[in-house]
């Protein structure tokens, strides 16, 4: 049988570069291979009071930013979380079994509580209760996600463990799939931290016009020296060797090669025209299904539609066998 991934993405507008390369562009090959399900995660968008502004609009947003990127459903299940309601019950069926413990692990978790300081929100400590609920109610096998996702898929591991100890065996324990090189793209500001919308001024995003990819990348913060060296005493250069290697498929080797003697300023006038370039026709479909929001309606569900049908299903098993009536 064919195997299943599952992976989601919040709706937070206009993805970035960062989502693109660890996740996005995977997907698009992956669903080739895979018995794919992709979802809008609209519900974990929600424990951010900022992200949650415009939702719909942020919604329709990431659909067609998908959809452009070559995310295709004819060939996977596209849907939004929040059409699904077997995700939030399957959540409190999993709340009960999970250690808080586990929760008060997680480095997302306290990361974010620190940012938000008063306002912490009950939602966002449950975050990947409902996460491992999204990947289990469909007993997915391979979850493809940023390095910044290992520890919920881990999480998701076991609780899975837990329940088939407890219930007896129900879930596949689900592997997370996590490209190395693009796991992990940085802030064009500062490479110490992962790029992310809260740093705007270092987040690149893909709808971005030429004139400000070429302004963004002219910013990028580079290391002392001029040398295009992959090497770690130069992580600001790694990670936009990193960029270039991604879209234009030249190893890191032969981006040295290529650059040897030629310093920072030549590196970055070419790396802002690949992105442009690779870019271009992604914002064109993007720009003609933005113009379609009928079309992407029908699209979200029809596939809420298939997701309902297997969640349904097995969220009726796992009710059983935690010995609801
Ligand atoms: P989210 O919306 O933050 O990110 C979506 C995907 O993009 C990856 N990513 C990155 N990859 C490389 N470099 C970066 N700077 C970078 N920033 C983000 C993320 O790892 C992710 O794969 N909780 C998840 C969404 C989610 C999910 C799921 C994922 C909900 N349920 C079930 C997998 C399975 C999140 O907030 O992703």
């Amino acid at each position: 049988m064919t195997k299943r991934i599952f992976s989601g993405i919040q709706p937070t507008g206009s993805a970035h570069i960062g989502n693109y390369l660890g996740a996005i562009k995977n997907w698009v090959e992956l669903q080739n291979q895979y018995d794919s399900v992709f979802c809008i995660v609209d519900l974990h968008a929600l424990t951010n009071p900022e992200a949650a502004n415009q939702m719909q609009k942020k919604i329709f947003d990431s659909t067609t930013t998908l959809l452009a990127a070559g995310i295709d459903p004819k060939k996977c299940i596209l849907f939004v979380q929040s059409h699904v309601h077997e995700h939030t019950e399957l959540t409190w069926l999993l709340n009960t079994i999970t250690p808080i413990a586990e929760l008060e692990r997680m480095t997302q978790f306290k990361e974010k509580s620190k940012h938000l300081k008063q306002s912490i929100n009950m939602g966002l400590f449950d975050y990947p209760v409902l996460m491992a609920a999204d990947i289990l109610l469909y007993h997915t096998n391979v979850v493809p996600v940023g390095e910044d996702q290992r520890q919920h898929v881990e999480l998701a591991r076991i609780i899975a463990r837990k329940f088939n100890n407890q219930f007896n065996k129900t879930f596949i324990l689900p592997e997370p799939l996590i490209y190395k090189s693009s796991a992990r793209i940085m802030s064009l500001a500062d490479p110490t931290k992962k790029m992310s919308k809260s740093i705007p001024h270092g987040c690149l995003e893909l709808t971005d016009s030429p004139a400000l990819i070429k302004e963004k990348i002219k910013k990028a913060v580079t290391d002392s020296g001029n040398e295009i060296k992959y090497s770690p005493k130069k992580p600001a250069v790694v990670n936009l060797m990193t960029i270039y290697a991604s879209f234009s498929k030249l190893s890191f080797d032969q981006i040295e090669k290529k650059y040897k003697g030629k310093g920072y300023a030549q590196f970055k006038d070419d790396l802002a025209k690949i992105i442009i370039k690779e870019l271009k026709p992604f914002q064109e479909k993007k720009k003609a299904l933005d113009k379609k929001p009928e079309q992407i309606r029908k699209i979200l569900e029809n596939g809420a539609k298939k997701a309902q049908s297997i969640a349904q299903k097995n969220l009726k098993e796992i009710k059983q066998k935690m010995g609801l009536l």
